[in-house]
């Protein structure tokens, strides 16, 4: 996956993206992420990118020129042009299933606009995708692109060192994940389920299974409604429902 980020901050992005398990794909070539820093395409001599908006009104515009040049350039040499995704609190929600399905595009482009916005007629012409990470605003894109990165590249094959840790986890099926518990057995008088020191899996899968849905049902209940839930599963919600 190669990931191209139009912005102005570039080193913020770099250094997010550089440590723990995103910076270690980096080294395996697993992923590839280059910025490109918009005022490098600056007309003017100032590299000024932004200027008043049409019309009056508050803060600045960031210009056409300069992200389209940009474009321009990252774009020359692809045969299929790339998704551009304009990272803004006006796109569609950003959640798991869009990160999986963008984990199996090739390339993508990411522009990140700043200040009051982005000139209407660049987004028009070069953006296929608006995406939003949340129902709040942010200084700038930015932040919004590395959180995209790290949900869509933990999700490429051999990202993440234990395949499977990526396979049950919460959002598989819209349930939430179960509690996990590591050594010692006993922290503070409090005990690890007997039942995962058992040993029998049949068991710690049902038990797991219980968990997600009890979980879910307590904190996002919301998600159950989309959830696919077979008869048992059904049955032992009734139960604990009724229970409650
Ligand atoms: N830019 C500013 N706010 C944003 C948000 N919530 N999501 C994506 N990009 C943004």
């Amino acid at each position: 996956m190669k990931y191209n980020i139009l912005t102005l901050f570039p080193d913020m992005i770099k250094q997010g993206l550089n440590s723990s398990i995103i910076g270690k794909a980096q080294e395996k070539k697993l992923i590839n992420i280059e910025t490109i820093n918009i005022r490098d395409y600056a007309l003017n001599k100032h590299k000024q990118v932004d200027d008043y908006p049409y019309g009056g009104g508050a803060g600045m515009v960031m210009q056409p020129e300069p992200i389209y040049e940009a474009y321009k350039e990252i774009t020359k040499n692809s045969s299929k042009k790339p998704r551009v995704i304009y990272l803004t609190p006006q796109g569609k929600k950003f959640d798991q299933t869009m990160a999986l399905e963008l984990s199996k595009e090739e390339e993508l482009i990411f522009l990140c606009g700043h200040y009051e916005g982005v000139d209407e007629r660049v987004i028009e012409m070069v953006v296929t995708d608006e995406v939003s990470i949340g129902d709040y605003i942010l200084t700038g894109g930015e932040l919004a692109v590395m959180v995209m990165i790290d949900a869509i590249s933990r999700l490429i094959p051999n990202v993440l060192s234990n395949e499977t840790s990526a396979e049950t986890e919460t959002f598989d099926d819209n349930l939430l994940e179960y509690p996990q518990y590591t050594r010692p057995a006993v922290f503070m008088n409090r005990q690890v389920p007997d039942i995962l020191l058992s040993g029998h899996h049949k068991n710690i899968n049902m038990w797991r299974r219980q968990q997600s849905l009890i979980r879910t049902y307590n904190k996002r209940p919301d998600l159950l409604e989309k959830a696919n839930l077979d008869e048992i599963d059904t049955k032992f919600l009734d139960k604990y429902c009724k229970k409650k």
